[in-house]
């Protein structure tokens, strides 16, 4: 698996997220996450992940950010690939996002921090939360990949 960390040439700050899935190859649940802050994104569901630090790679970021938010141990499967150099996601203007799937291999995921829910999905249920806008042109990427439910 390639570690080496792919830094965006757009001046923008690179975050990570995860496609938390419950098979990687016929997946058919997906995990939303609401966020509790800041403002403008309270109550908006997302994928979840975060900043990546300066002192690591992206997905050193992803499994960080996936235990502490969540408190699990995941294995992370193929890139989920964005229409960005590099396949990454456009966050507006100061971020761009790499997204890969992955499965829970340890722990049961829990809103620990930056959330106040997490919720399954199944596949005819992909659009039942408010996913932030950043996030809902990813998941109806990732809508092809769902078998029915
Ligand atoms: O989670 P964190 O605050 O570190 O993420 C940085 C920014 O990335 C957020 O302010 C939000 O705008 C964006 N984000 C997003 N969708 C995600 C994760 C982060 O839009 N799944």
């Amino acid at each position: 698996m390639d570690l080496s960390p792919h830094l965006p040439s757009s001046g923008r700050a690179l975050v990570v997220a995860a496609a938390v899935v419950d098979d990687l190859r016929t997946p058919t649940r997906l995990l939303a996450a609401r966020r509790t802050g800041p403002s403008v994104l309270a109550g908006g569901w997302e994928l979840p992940g975060g900043k990546v630090e300066l002192d690591e790679t992206p997905l050193e970021a992803l499994h960080r950010e996936l235990r502490e938010e969540l408190g699990v141990v995941v294995e992370v499967g193929p890139p989920v690939d964005g229409p960005l150099p590099g396949r990454s996601w456009l966050l507006g203007e100061r971020y761009e996002m790499l997204v890969w799937l992955a499965v829970v291999v340890e722990g049961e995921p829990a809103a620990i921090e930056d959330h106040d829910e997490v919720r399954w999905l199944g596949a005819g249920h992909l659009f039942d939360v408010a996913w932030l806008p950043a996030d809902l042109p990813i998941v109806e990427r990732l809508e092809a990949r769902f078998g029915a439910s």
